[in-house]
């Protein structure tokens, strides 16, 4: 059982890596099996939240009772997510964006041979930075999958994106698999979620929002 903590509140989350077209059968994409988004979303509505979930090419089953959007670039995903950004009262942004795409996509495959392909690459738009510094951002929470120096690199991340509350990882442990560990960074300090399936981590995780989002309230 599940404390209604969000009944009447509307959270939009981003689930799943981006694939950037590099021809019509190559991508760019990010190693993520949408699953800490997917449980995250189903979490939310067993608290009560009405759910919109933006998810990138994933092989799991839509969440039951959440809107989910299918997306495929960063581009479409920053689209859907202003597209359905009014009246949202929480943002969550687990998707691993594919941080770059190829600035020209060939409309043929590239043909192989044994010499160095070089392709150029640009930015992709920054969906959580973009959302979070809107002067109507929801609450917005942010992921870290790092590789070293975890809290510290969440730590700037959260700084740099303006963000109240940041989820960080070590992305060896958390990538792909069923169970991982977060430490959850705010401006009070670091809370530890030990080790647990990823559904069991996505209700600490809305547990601590909505203690925060009771706190900003009060105050
Ligand atoms: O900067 P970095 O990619 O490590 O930040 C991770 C956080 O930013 C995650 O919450 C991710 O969903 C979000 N992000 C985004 N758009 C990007 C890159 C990351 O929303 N292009």
């Amino acid at each position: 059982f599940q404390p209604k903590l969000f009944t009447g509140k509307r959270m939009l989350i981003t689930a799943g890596p981006t694939q950037e077209t590099i021809d019509p059968v190559r991508v760019i994409t990010n190693h993520s099996s949408g699953k800490m988004g997917y449980s995250l979303a189903r979490a939310a509505i067993e608290m009560g939240a009405e759910v919109t979930l933006v998810s990138g090419p994933v092989a799991l089953q839509a969440p039951a009772g959440a809107n989910t959007i299918h997306v495929t670039s960063a581009q479409e995903m920053l689209a859907a997510v202003e597209a359905h950004l009014k009246d949202q009262d929480i943002f969550i942004s687990v998707a691993a964006v594919a941080d770059y795409r190829p600035i020209q996509v060939s409309q043929h495959k590239i043909k192989k041979n044994t010499a160095p392909l070089t392709l150029t690459l640009e930015a992709t738009p920054d969906i959580l930075a973009t959302i979070a510094s809107r002067d109507d951002a929801p609450f917005c929470v942010g992921f870290a999958a790092e590789s070293e120096n975890m809290l510290q690199y969440a730590e700037e991340k959260r700084r740099r994106k303006r963000l109240p509350l940041i989820a960080a990882n070590i992305a060896s442990e958390a990538l792909g698999r069923d169970q991982s560990s977060l430490v959850l960074l705010d401006d009070e300090g670091i809370h530890p979620l030990p080790q647990a399936p990823k559904l069991t981590l996505a209700r600490g995780l809305l547990q601590h929002v909505a203690a925060m989002l009771d706190k900003s309230q009060a105050a």
